[in-house]
């Protein structure tokens, strides 16, 4: 199957998505010209701001506040398993230093599942209140009592709530860019496209990683599933960059959009979804910008908000 084609495909699997979003979405050209063109709410790592980062709680409290989906990070542990964790240490967001005192630096590739699944992913969140939430109300004492305990889900854990919140993912995979790929990325990727299909979420999610060999790949074995390269600046040829892996989408930091490149990616029919834009007055110019399709967001409470109200 050619390289076009395959995006062609891509292409009306977003726009399904699009239909099945309600309106949010993807590819989704038609609306792009309103003044305030629809744009996916992504909770970044789940609703963060509110909720322990890349657990299921943040994914159940994104959904309640009108999020279109939940961007959350995937790395594989000692036996094989994919769990989510942002950090390639497991010390901050959640228990491992008094659980295995003798086992710093708590590396996720150096604990089993069994192992990962003994950890508190909660209560940190209650004891730091990271975002300040917990201290202003939003989040209130009962509500915050709920986080602990709470466990580090697996990829699977995390789909089947995808689904049954009808959210949308953006999984981004971590990994250690090298080239050629390594057995572990390449096993990360087999078993992320094993499970997306299983669980019949092909037209939900993009994969997305800042490893280009992980997209190549990914794109390679399932054309039909959106991939998407991470960035944190803007490369000179977008869309040259994006072809010559035969991804879908462009994930820019927030500082390094650039308007000229994203209107030569919408042209070109990728996506292009920013990362992570917090403030009130960002959030509401990122939303007015005809070329972004998604933006990932601490705080989607905030976006709804602004798309709600039309600010
Ligand atoms: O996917 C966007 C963003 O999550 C990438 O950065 O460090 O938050 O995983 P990070
Ligand atoms: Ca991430």
């Amino acid at each position: 199957m050619g390289v076009e084609m395959n995006r062609v495909l891509v292409a009306i699997g977003l726009a399904l998505a699009v239909v099945f979003l309600g309106g949010h979405g993807a590819a989704d050209p038609v609306r792009k010209g309103e003044s305030m063109p629809s744009v996916l709410v992504i909770a970044h790592r789940g609703a963060r701001s509110v909720a322990p980062e890349n657990t299921l709680a943040a994914a159940r409290r994104a959904a309640e506040l009108g999020a279109d989906g939940w961007e959350f990070d995937v790395q594989m542990t000692k036996d094989g398993e994919l769990v989510l964790m942002h950090d390639e240490a497991l010390a901050r967001t959640t228990d491992a230093g008094t659980v295995f005192p003798g086992r710093s630096p708590w590396r996720v590739a150096d604990f089993t599942l069994h192992e990962i699944q003994k950890l508190d992913a909660g209560s940190w969140f209650v004891a730091q209140d990271p975002f300040g939430t917990i201290a202003s109300g939003e989040v209130p004492p009962e509500k915050a009592a709920e986080f602990h305990g709470e466990r580090v889900p697996t990829l699977r854990e995390a789909l089947l709530l995808t689904k049954e919140l009808d959210l949308w993912a953006n999984i981004e995979l971590k990994g250690t860019p090298l080239s050629p790929l390594s057995n572990r990325s390449k096993d990360t990727v087999d078993k992320t496209v094993a499970l997306i299909r299983e669980l019949g979420l092909t037209e939900r999610v993009l994969v997305s990683s800042f490893d280009r060999e992980m997209i190549r790949y990914l794109k390679r074995i399932a054309p039909e599933i959106a991939g998407a390269l991470l960035v944190i600046s803007m490369p000179s040829d977008p869309v040259a960059y994006l072809r010559e892996v035969g991804a879908d989408a462009l994930n820019p930091k927030a500082s390094a959009f650039d308007r000229d490149a994203a209107r030569g990616l919408g042209m070109a029919g990728f996506g292009v979804y920013v990362w992570t834009v917090n403030e009130p007055a960002d959030l509401s110019r990122f939303a007015r910008e005809p070329d972004v399709t998604g933006i990932i967001t601490d705080w989607p409470q905030r976006l709804r908000g602004i798309l709600d109200a039309g600010r």
